[in-house]
C-alpha cells in the first residue's frame, strides 16, 4: 500500500492537503483492494480530493491524489478530465448539474435549463457573481423516470417544474457548500 501522509504543493494552483479525516478515508479505501491495484480507490479519492478543495480539482489537488496512490500524476489527469463529475475549474457554492439527455430533454430539461439562466442571470458553464451557484449540463444521470431532474452534490432533485426550482434555489442559498461526500 501507498504510504500515506500530508502533501502539500504551492507550485501553479493553490496549495492543497488532504485533511487527516480524508487521509483515513483513502487509507480505508485503498485498503479493499490488494496493494498492486491500490489505482482502484482512484475514483472515490478524486471525490475526496475535490470536496476538500471548494469542488474542483487544481493540479495540486490532483497531485496530492497521485502521491496519495503511488501512481504517476499523469493517470490522475486522464481520469480527472474524462468524467464529468470532476470539476477542473472553480465552482460555485452549489453546482447545479442538469440532465440533458434525451428522456430529459423530451420532458423539459431544455426549459428548466432556460429558467435556471434566467433566473440565475448566467448560461450553463457559467458561475453566478456571487459564486453561489455554477450551472451546467450533463449527460444521463440514471433517473431517466423521474426526468426532468439535476444533481447537486450527492442529492438528486427530480421531476423539476419552474416551483421546485425556485424552492431549491432559496433553499440552497441558505446551506454550506454542497459536497459529493460524507465526510
Ligand atoms: S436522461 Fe436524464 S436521468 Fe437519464
Amino acid at each position: 500500500m501507498a504510504t500515506l501522509k500530508a502533501v502539500t504543493t504551492t507550485e501553479g494552483t493553490p496549495p492543497f492537503s488532504f485533511s487527516a479525516e480524508a487521509l483515513a478515508e483513502c487509507k480505508r479505501l485503498i485498503a479493499r483492494y490488494p496493494d498492486s491495484k491500490s489505482k482502484s480507490a482512484l475514483l472515490p479519492i478524486l471525490h475526496l480530493a475535490q470536496s476538500e478543495n471548494e469542488g474542483w480539482l487544481s493540479v495540486n489537488a490532483m497531485d496530492a491524489v497521485a502521491q496519495v496512490l503511488g501512481i504517476q500524476h499523469i493517470e490522475v489527469y486522464e481520469v480527472a478530465s474524462f468524467y464529468s463529475m470532476y470539476n477542473l475549474r472553480p465552482v460555485g457554492r452549489h453546482h447545479l448539474e442538469v440532465c440533458r439527455t434525451t428522456p430529459c430533454m423530451v420532458r423539459g430539461s431544455d426549459d428548466i435549463i432556460a429558467y435556471l439562466e434566467k433566473k440565475l442571470n448566467i448560461h450553463v458553464g457559467e458561475t453566478t457573481k456571487d459564486g453561489m451557484f455554477t450551472l451546467k449540463g450533463v449527460e444521463c444521470l440514471g433517473s431517466c423516470g423521474t426526468a426532468p431532474m439535476l444533481q447537486c452534490g450527492a442529492k438528486y432533485h427530480e421531476n423539476l417544474t419552474p416551483e421546485k426550482v425556485d424552492a431549491l434555489i432559496d433553499q440552497l442559498r441558505n446551506e454550506p457548500r454542497t459536497n459529493y461526500t460524507d465526510l
